[in-house]
C-alpha cells in the first residue's frame, strides 16, 4: 500500500521544477530517501539551491504542499539539503548549543525526550560508507569506557552492521524481563542490528521497517544507566537518521570523513542535516588522514587537511585526525579494538575521546 503511495507522491513531486537545472525535481535527482509509513506519513530529503535561502524555502514548501495534496498522505516531513559548497556561516562567538552561531528553523520535528537512563546519546555519522565510521565509533567507545564512563555502543547501521566483527561477538543476545540484554566487551555495552537481522535482508527494507528496527534497538534494549551511548549510524543522511532524530533526543553528532573531496561533499550534507534538526555537531574527525611509513614520514594518500578545511568552511569544530595504520584493519577483523591495546592508535582515540567528554561536560 505504501509502495503505490510512494509512486503517487513521486508523480506529484515531478510536477515541480528545480530552478537550478530547469528539470523537475525527480528527474534532477533532488529528491532522496522517499518513504511512506503505514499511516500515510511521507518523508524525503530535497536538495535545494545553496545561497538563496528564500528560493530554497519556496522550493521546499512547494514540494511539501505537492506531497501533502496526494490522497492518502496524512503528513509530510521533508528535509532540505544543500548541494553546493558555498557555505558562508559565521562560527559561533560563544555558547555551545549551536556551534554554528546561526539560527535555523528546524524542519524535522525532533524528539523532546532522551532515552531513559542515558545521559548523552551521540550519533557517529558519515556521508559515505567505508570511511572508518564504525572503526572510529568502536575505538571511541573503548576509550570512553577505559576512563570509567559507563559507555554503550549501538550499531544502527542497518545495511552494514560491523560491531559483531569489530568486537568478535557471535550469537544472539539474551532476553531478560522482555528486554534485550546487550553484550559487553572492554566494559562497553554493545548492541547491533546485526544480532537481530540478516543484513542481506535489510537491504530491501522500506523506511518504516528501518524505523521500527531502530526504535526497538533503543527502547527494547536494557541499556541500564549510561553516561554515553554512541550510535553508529548508516552512511549518508537518509531515513534512518531522520527516524533516529525523531525517536529520541540526540545530544550531538560526530562526523567522520576521509580527506578526499568526494567524501567532503557528504560531510557538508551531514552537517546540514544535523543543523536543521538543532542537533549540535560536536565536530568532524578525519580518518585515514595519512599513511605513516616505517621511516616516520607521512604519506598523504588522499590529499592533506581536506576535512579540516571543510569543517572550517562549515563553521564546525575539527576534532582531529586518525592516520591510516596498515595493521588496524587486521586488529579490527580479529575483534580487538586497537584502543584496548598499546597500539599507537590508542593515543589517537584517547585524544578524540577527550573532546567528546569535554563536549558532554559543557552541556
Ligand atoms: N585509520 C585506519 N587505518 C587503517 N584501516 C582503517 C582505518 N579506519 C578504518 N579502517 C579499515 O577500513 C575499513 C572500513 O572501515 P569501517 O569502520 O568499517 O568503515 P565504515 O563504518 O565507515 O563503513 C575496515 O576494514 C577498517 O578496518
Ligand atoms: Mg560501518
Amino acid at each position: 500500500m505504501s509502495g503505490s503511495l510512494i509512486l503517487r507522491v513521486r508523480a506529484a513531486l515531478s510536477a515541480i521544477k528545480d530552478p537550478s537545472s530547469g528539470r523537475n525535481i525527480i528527474a534532477a535527482g533532488a529528491v532522496g530517501g522517499l518513504s511512506a509509513d503505514e499511516d500515510g506519513k511521507v518523508r524525503f530529503t530535497l536538495e535545494v539551491p545553496d545561497g538563496d535561502r528564500r528560493a530554497a524555502e519556496a522550493l521546499l514548501k512547494a514540494a511539501e504542499s505537492a506531497a501533502a495534496a496526494v490522497p492518502g498522505v496524512t503528513g509530510v516531513s521533508a528535509v532540505a539539503t544543500a548541494h553546493s559548497a558555498a557555505q558562508q556561516h559565521q562560527p559561533a562567538k560563544g555558547g555551545h548549543d549551536n556551534p554554528f552561531g546561526l539560527k535555523q528553523k528546524p524542519r524535522i520535528e525532533t524528539a523532546g525526550e532522551q532515552l531513559a537512563g542515558v545521559k548523552s546519546m551521540i550519533a557517529i555519522a558519515s556521508g559515505k560508507g567505508g570511511v572508518g565510521k564504525s572503526t572510529v565509533a568502536a575505538n571511541l567507545a573503548v576509550s570512553l569506557a577505559a576512563r570509567g564512563l559507563k559507555t554503550g555502543l549501538l550499531d544502527a547501521d542497518i545495511y552494514g552492521p560491523s560491531l559483531p566483527t569489530l568486537f568478535g561477538i557471535k550469537g544472539k543476545p539474551q532476553m531478560r524481563d522482555n528486554k534485550i540484554v546487550p553484550f559487553e566487551a572492554f566494559n562497553v555495552k554493545l548492541m547491533s542490528i546485526g544480532f537481530l537481522i540478516d543484513p542481506d535482508e535489510a537491504v530491501a527494507w522500506r523506511g518504516p521497517m528501518v524505523m521500527g528496527a531502530l526504535r526497538q534497538l533503543m527502547s527494547d534494549v536494557d541499556w541500564g544507566d549510561l553516561d554515553i551511548l554512541l550510535v553508529d549510524t548508516p552512511p549518508g543522511t537518509g531515513d534512518a537518521h531522520i527516524s533516529l532524530i525523531q525517536s529520541k533526543k540526540l545530544s550531538g553528532a560526530v562526523i567522520v570523513s576521509t580527506p578526499q573531496e568526494m567524501a567532503l561533499a557528504d560531510v557538508r550534507r551531514g552537517v546540514q542535516l544535523f543543523r536543521q534538526t538543532d542537533t549540535p555537531v560536536i565536530g568532524v574527525i578525519e580518518n585515514m588522514a595519512w599513511l605513516e611509513t616505517p621511516d616516520g614520514s607521512k604519506q598523504f594518500l588522499f590529499g592533506e587537511g581536506g576535512a579540516e578545511r571543510a569543517a572550517k568552511e562549515l563553521g564546525a569544530p575539527f576534532l582531529g585526525t586518525v592516520p591510516l595504520y596498515p595493521d588496524l584493519r587486521q586488529a579490527s577483523d580479529d575483534g580487538l579494538p586497537p584502543a584496548a591495546t598499546d597500539h599507537a592508535a590508542a593515543t589517537t582515540f584517547n585524544q578524540l575521546a577527550d573532546q567528546i567528554v569535554k563536549f558532554t561536560e559543557r552541556r
